[in-house]
């Protein structure tokens, strides 16, 4: 009798769990390393409240910015391991993953932000959301963050400018390539790290643009910022195919809209604090910014510029052509 009263009770606290789980929200942790002020980090607060408004008690997106719980270099493999479902690499950071995304972080390839935009949204751009498809990673979409600019402890005018300085740069061998061309060293090191690698000098420099260079303080920690536009630092919002899929339609359909409602104002914020975040740092009297005269630009297109033959056969010559095609 005692066997049966304790085997009822077993069942009977089971029926309990599973009940309780499956009114259980499904826990979406958007992991990623800048602040939130910034294109980034407004869209995964904003993303965050839509679904969160939308689907109450269904869906409960947490967001952990400033590499809170992981930095880019590990995010992709926590998201893999389902520890992370959704995050918001640079797109300089999936080399691992493709190498059709280096297109990216070719030098001067785009004349602005618009440019980026013709081409993400184009068929090519399109099809190199799923070009990780293999490996369970699925974009959900583009983000931009904004053009790069350089920064150092010393005005950087021409190519001969940087040589011999230290640059903090991505996970990218185009960036180091980008930096060698112009007899520069590029070191690989993480976001979290670039503020007090600038401060201590063990660095000289490094690039960015301007929403992380001004949240993240390395105006304070540097005299000079050129406004060079030399290339873009724009990101990818993705999750786990297995993720994605393991999704009731509905529910899939519907974090869709918001990631692509929230991707818009991400992009929105990326256009506007291109040019109000200049004059935030100009005003701050913290450093000083540089524009190059048509000159001057000039040469460090030139000196950077061979670095595309490099790797047009990792890239692909159709992938970069459609590119180029992106600026008329
Ligand atoms: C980011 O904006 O996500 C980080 C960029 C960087 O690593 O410089």
């Amino acid at each position: 009798m005692r066997k049966l009263t304790a085997g009822l009770f077993m069942a009977a606290a089971m029926m309990t769990a599973t009940v309780a789980s499956a009114a259980d929200p499904i826990v979406v942790k958007f992991s990623h390393v800048v602040a939130e002020n910034t294109p980034k980090g407004q869209l995964a607060n904003k993303f965050r409240d839509l679904v969160n408004e939308r689907l109450a008690g269904k869906v409960l997106v947490e967001v952990y910015p400033s590499s809170q719980l992981y930095g880019d270099n590990k995010v992709l493999e926590a998201m893999l391991l389902g520890d992370v479902q959704i995050a918001g690499p640079s797109l300089s950071k999936f080399s691992k993953y493709t190498k059709k995304l280096q297109v990216f972080d070719l030098p001067f390839l785009f004349k602005d932000l618009a440019a980026v935009d013709k081409f993400q949204q184009g068929p090519v751009g399109q099809k190199l959301l799923m070009s990780m498809k293999k490996k369970g990673i699925i974009g959900l979409g583009y983000n931009h963050g904004g053009m790069k600019q350089l920064s150092a402890n010393k005005p950087l005018r021409t190519p001969a400018d940087a040589e011999g300085l230290k640059f903090r740069i991505m996970t990218s061998d185009i960036l180091s390539a980008q930096f060698e061309a112009v007899g520069a060293t590029p070191l690989k090191k993480p976001f979290s790290e670039v503020f007090t690698l600038l401060q201590t000098k063990a660095i000289d420099g490094q690039e960015n643009h301007w929403p992380n260079i001004y949240s993240k303080k390395f105006f304070e920690v540097q005299d000079y910022v050129t406004q060079s536009d030399h290339g873009v630092l724009d990101y990818l919002i993705v999750t786990s195919t297995e993720f994605w899929d393991s999704l009731p339609d509905d529910i899939r359909t519907e974090m869709k809209k918001a990631m692509d409602e929230a991707i818009a104002f991400g992009n929105k914020v990326a256009y506007d604090q291109a040019i109000e975040v200049r004059k935030k740092v100009e005003a701050s009297g913290r450093t000083k910014v540089i524009d190059l005269t048509p000159e001057e630009r000039a040469q460090w297109v030139e000196a950077m510029k061979p670095v595309w033959a490099k790797f047009e056969g990792e890239i692909g010559k159709d992938i970069i052509d459609a590119a180029v095609a992106s600026n008329m």
